[in-house]
């Protein structure tokens, strides 16, 4: 297991690139099941995520190549996935547990072969998370679930699943995805009321329309959607990844100093943009060869002003930076309040925060943080993707070495996040099986 060496204090400068979105790629892959031909997915993220979703797809029979788009191709990878060859309709245990969006395949499957075996995702580290939505609004267009040995049994009905009226009664991302999947082949009109608009979603809309799939509503709380009969292959770019540049752009805002970040989403990052004026962090759009960039230029730790935020679903604050949000608070001057209202424990970080000499009280869901002269390094262990970013970037505003172990963490959702940063200035050594 990687552990990572972080010598903090270090200001950071200089002009990075956004990877492309974790969250848009892993449904767009799972879309693959749909079509009747090759799906390739550009500016696709090195991540581990990514490639327990090409695994799965591969364990079901189909081709998902993941590989460098040539010499001199930026980062990014391209996925190549050819799902006709898909023999075995079924996301094993031993995927899902690694990985609880492996759900995706869910809707896909039962609309394009009428059947699928999920294994049913445990509770994970940071809450409950059943796909109880998932499988009641897929229940509605027809489906019909058994659980067999830790496995949702789901079957459609001869001649397929049928348009419904759904209303999710809590908003969820992956679930309004798998609906929507399952949607663009059955038959007659699906609606989805109470749908999350968080972008990933309308990323993967954009992409099943391309593909040729007949959906209106993008954006909005209720996406209309009227059954084709097939879908096609198509060629399409991922988003740009707006938590990894809330990340580095928190990482700049705590550091201080003034970076670029290329190819940055900007309207995707309103609720994050407005908190990062509120601390004092100047942020301005700017467009560096034909591309969308970010320049970001913040006074650093305790130059920060404290912040409130409360997360909620888009276009609110995203539970995918509060954590980041926290290491800011940590250092900023003044008490900042940290609500979560999505996941309820949410908060692992904050013991490991507080080895650094962060001051924070936890009064339920609010992280009450009280800013602190300076953290000092401390050894740290990540808990899970978001809070090892916490954590990372906390590191790098405290004095001395800190060790960030359990990094695999990380690498699941970020596309080396380490190089990146070292990129702009930090000083971060990857020690390999730590
Ligand atoms: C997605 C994101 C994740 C992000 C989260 C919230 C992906 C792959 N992951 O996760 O990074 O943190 O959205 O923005 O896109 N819920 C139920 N029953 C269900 C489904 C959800 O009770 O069937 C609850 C969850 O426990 C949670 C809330 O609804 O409290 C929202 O979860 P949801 O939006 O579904 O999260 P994910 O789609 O798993």
């Amino acid at each position: 297991m990687d552990k990572l060496e972080v010598t903090g204090g270090v200001p950071l400068a200089g002009r990075v690139r956004v990877s492309g979105a974790k969250n848009a790629a892993l449904p767009l892959m799972a879309a693959s099941i749909l079509a009747d031909g090759p799906l390739t997915l550009a500016n696709v993220p090195r991540l581990g995520d990514l490639r327990t979703m090409g695994r799965l797809l591969r364990h079901m029979g189909g081709q998902a190549d993941l590989h460098p788009p040539g010499p001199d191709g930026a980062l990014a990878e391209e996925a190549r996935l050819d799902l006709r060859s898909l023999t075995r309709p079924e996301a094993p245990h031993e995927l899902v547990k690694t990985m609880r969006a492996s759900a995706l395949v869910l809707g896909p499957l039962l609309a394009r072969h009428g059947q699928a075996r999920v294994s049913l995702p445990g509770g994970c580290a940071i809450g409950v998370r059943p796909i109880d939505l998932h499988l009641k609004a897929l229940a509605l267009m027809g489906a019909e679930f058994d659980l067999t040995g830790g496995d949702v049994v789901g079957r459609a009905p001869a001649g397929g699943l049928r348009g419904a009226e759904i209303r999710f009664e809590t908003v969820t991302v992956t679930g309004t995805e798998n609906v929507m999947m399952a949607a663009v082949l059955a038959r007659g009109r699906t609606v989805i009321a109470n749908a999350a608009r968080e972008p990933e979603v309308t990323d993967t809309a954009l992409a099943l329309q391309a593909m040729g799939a007949r959906i209106a509503g993008l954006d909005t709380d209720e996406l209309v959607i009227d059954g084709v009969d097939h879908l096609s292959g198509a060629a399409y770019r991922v988003m740009p990844d707006r938590i990894e540049a809330g990340t580095l752009l928190a990482a700049v805002a705590l550091c201080g100093g003034r970076a670029v970040l290329l190819d940055a989403p900007c309207e995707e990052i309103a609720a994050a943009r407005s908190k990062f004026a509120a601390a004092g962090v100047k942020l301005e759009r700017a467009v560096v060869g034909g591309q969308e960039a970010l320049t970001v230029e913040s006074p650093g730790g305790r130059e920060l002003k404290a912040l409130d935020v409360v997360t909620s679903p888009h276009p609110g604050f995203p539970t995918d930076m509060q954590a980041q949000f926290m290491a800011l608070a940590t250092v900023a001057r003044g008490v900042s309040l940290i609500t979560e209202t999505i996941f309820e424990n949410r908060f692992m970080h904050v013991s490991e925060l507080r080895r650094l000499g962060a001051d924070i009280d936890l009064q339920g869901r609010t992280a009450v943080v009280k800013g602190v002269d300076r953290l000092r390094g401390a050894p740290l262990t990540a808990s899970d993707l978001r809070a090892s970013a916490s954590l990372l970037l906390a590191a790098l505003a405290a004095e001395g070495r800190s060790d960030l172990f359990r990094v695999y963490h990380l690498d699941r959702g970020y596309d080396r996040l380490d190089e990146k940063l070292n990129a702009l200035g930090a000083r971060i050594a990857r020690v390999k099986d730590a």
